[in-house]
C-alpha cells in the first residue's frame, strides 16, 4: 500500500500526523489503550452501557471513551460522558462532531468542532491484513472489484474497502437514520490525499456523495469519511438526501 500516506503513531494521545492524513484542519485524532485502568475513569451512566460485556469490550469501550475525552480537550472543550443512542452512535456536545474506532491493537476517535467546516465525520481502523474472501465477497461490488490496483494485495485491498464503507456508514447513519448495506455504497478510490469516493443509495432512497481518505501505519489501515457545512445548508455532492 505504498500509494497511501504512512503516519506514525504514539502509543497514546493525539495523533497529529493521522489527523492530518484522514481529514481537513480542525478535526483531532487521539489514541488510548484498551485496558483496565481506563474502565475506572468512564462516567457513571457511560459504564452502565457496558456494565453486563465482556472484559475486552468493556476495554474497548473505555479507551475510545477516553480517546474522545482526550479529544475534546485537544479543542479545548471539557470533556463530557458521552452516552448513545440505541443503534449505539454516539451523542456528542453541541458543535461537535466526532467518531470513535477500536480494533486490536488500536483505539482511538476522532474528534472536530466548528472551525472543521464538518457537519459529520466517521472514522475506522482495521488491523493491516486480508480480508477474508467470503466477507470480500459481500463486501466489494463486481466494480470495486474490477479497480483493484496492480500492486496491492488483493486481501488488503479488499480491507481498505471494507474499511471504508464502514468510515461511510458511522458518518452517515446519524444524520440518516437508515440502515445502509455494503451493496448500497459505490466506492471510486484515487484523487488527491490519497481520497475516495463513496455514492450512497439504500433502497428507496435517493443517492447521496461523500468522501474519505485512508493512510497507513506499521500494523493498521485507516480511512475516514466526512460530510462538509455548505455555506447556507448541505448541498450536492456533499448532500444528505435521502429522505424518500
Ligand atoms: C457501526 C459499525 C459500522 C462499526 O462497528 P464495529 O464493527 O464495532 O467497529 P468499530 O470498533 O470501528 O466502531 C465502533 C464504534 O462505532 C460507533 N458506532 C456504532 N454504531 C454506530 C452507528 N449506528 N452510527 C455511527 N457510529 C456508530 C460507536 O462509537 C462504536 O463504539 P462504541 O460502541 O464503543 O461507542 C458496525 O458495527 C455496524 O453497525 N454495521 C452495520 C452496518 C454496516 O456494516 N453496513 C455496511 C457498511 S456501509
Amino acid at each position: 500500500m505504498s500509494h497511501l500516506a504512512h503516519v506514525n503513531l504514539p502509543l497514546e494521545g493525539p495523533c497529529s500526523e493521522l489527523a492530518r492524513a484522514l481529514f481537513p484542519p480542525g478535526v483531532v485524532v487521539c489514541r488510548k489503550p484498551a485496558d483496565q485502568r481506563l474502565v475506572a475513569e468512564l462516567d457513571e451512566e457511560e459504564l452502565q452501557l457496558v456494565v453486563r460485556a465482556v472484559d475486552k469490550r468493556r476495554w474497548e469501550f473505555a479507551a475510545g471513551r477516553s480517546a474522545a475525552k482526550c479529544g475534546l480537550e485537544e479543542l479545548g472543550r471539557a470533556p463530557t460522558a458521552l452516552l448513545a443512542s440505541a443503534e449505539r452512535d454516539l451523542r456528542w456536545p453541541p458543535g461537535v462532531v466526532g467518531s470513535i474506532t477500536h480494533t486490536e491493537g488500536f483505539c482511538g476517535a476522532a474528534v472536530g468542532d466548528g472551525r472543521s467546516g464538518l457537519t459529520a465525520i466517521g472514522f475506522d481502523a482495521e488491523r493491516m491484513r486480508s480480508l477474508a474472501p467470503d466477507v470480500a465477497k459481500m463486501v466489494l461490488s463486481a466494480g470495486e472489484e474490477a479497480s483493484w490496483p496492480s500492486g496491492v494485495d488483493r486481501g488488503i485491498w479488499a480491507m481498505l474497502t471494507f474499511s471504508a464503507k464502514e468510515s461511510v456508514y458511522k458518518c452517515l447513519f446519524p444524520l440518516l437514520r437508515v440502515q445502509i448495506g455494503f451493496e448500497d455504497v459505490s466506492l471510486e478510490f484515487g484523487g488527491p490525499n490519497q481520497g475516495f469516493s463513496a455514492r450512497v443509495q439504500p433502497t428507496g432512497h435517493q443517492a447521496t456523495v461523500v468522501f474519505g481518505r485512508c493512510a497507513t501505519s506499521n500494523d493498521h489501515l485507516f480511512t475516514s469519511c466526512f460530510l462538509r457545512t455548505s455555506r447556507g445548508g448541505l448541498h450536492p455532492p456533499d448532500s444528505v438526501a435521502l429522505g424518500g
